[in-house]
């Protein structure tokens, strides 16, 4: 039994192996509607439970219909709706689901949430993201850099902005499929030492660079995320625009990235905040490409999780 925690936390071969599975699972199905089964049904008979402590698009839509395409089946739970929201505890309550569920996908605010599942469920446990993380997203990230432009390692991906959850996880991946990070936004909002230092640890080179112009250059993926996370406090939210406004995606941004750069947003996206909408649906942008696979990522994450 394997639990999906961090990308980090999880061996590189281990990775490969998903993200290939994650193509060939995609091509698999081409064309095919979408709640049609696929061929193989490895979940068939296991019932997935779906948490949601924070709200959910791509995450909650594309778990479910990952685990209906290989034959299982969901429930998709509020945190808030639970006991967990009312008292009881998590280790507890990763007991009692763990008799009912084959498997805990979870989307918490603190990273404790996460651990203690983990450690008290006897099913494997995912990481829907968390105040620090979001590794699902990257797998899905990955795939879709490798997509279009081949293998990622020895890549230049450039991080805009804040320097949060989903940045903290491409550095996880930056040392783990051995590509390059610089990251360019307000020196408050630099990522974590932790997670620098890791990726440095691995060999990969991480560059902070605060003029946005010099750090895209030589990019080959430039990232925006929102300026305002689900976990920051919306009272800060004029402080933290006038600190990224100089961060923003936008055309004149990405003329000095490599010609053949592309660009990934992980949704939902502030069009005119961190991203201009000429970005978004110019001809560099992937970002609907990275939604859709995060449906294929993670049902390889999945397969992997539970040896199928
Ligand atoms: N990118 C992402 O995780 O989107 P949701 O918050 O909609 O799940
Ligand atoms: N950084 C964002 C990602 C949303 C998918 C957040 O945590 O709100």
């Amino acid at each position: 039994m394997n639990h999906f925690l961090d990308i980090h936390k999880t061996d590189p071969a281990d990775l490969r192996v998903m993200i290939d599975q994650a193509g060939e699972m995609k091509s698999a199905r081409a064309g095919r509607p979408k709640g049609s089964p696929d061929d193989d049904q490895p979940l068939a008979g296991r019932m997935v439970a779906l948490i949601f402590e924070k709200p959910s698009t791509r995450t909650r839509v594309s778990f479910d219909v990952g685990v209906r395409q290989m034959g299982g089946q969901t429930m998709v739970l509020s945190g808030a709706d639970m006991q967990l929201g009312h008292g009881e505890s998590i280790a507890d309550t990763a007991r009692v689901m763990s008799r009912y569920v084959d498997m805990i996908m979870i989307r918490a605010f603190d990273e404790s949430v996460l651990a203690e599942m983990a450690e008290y469920a006897d099913v494997p446990v995912i990481n829907g993201l968390t105040d620090r993380t979001h590794p699902c997203q990257i797998m899905a990230d990955v795939m879709t850099y490798e997509e279009h432009r081949g293998h990622i390692a020895g890549k230049h991906v450039v991080w805009t902005g804040d320097g949060n959850n989903v940045c903290a996880s491409f550095l996880h991946a930056a040392g783990q499929f051995g590509f390059d990070l610089t990251f360019t936004g307000p020196p408050q909002l630099d990522p974590q030492d932790e997670f620098v230092g890791l990726a440095r640890q691995k060999g990969s080179r991480i560059t902070i660079e605060r003029d946005a112009a010099k750090a895209v250059q030589d990019a080959d993926l430039v990232v925006a995320d929102t300026w305002v996370s689900m976990h920051d406090a919306q009272s800060a939210r004029e402080r933290r625009h006038n600190m990224l406004r100089p961060y923003q995606v936008n055309a004149a941004l990405m003329a000095k990235a490599k010609p053949d750069a592309l660009f990934m947003h992980c949704l939902p996206a502030h069009r005119g905040e961190e991203v201009t909408s000429e970005v978004m649906d110019g001809p560099q942008s992937v970002i609907f490409d990275e939604a859709e696979n995060r449906l294929h990522a993670q049902k390889a994450v999945m397969r992997w999780c539970l040896g199928v």
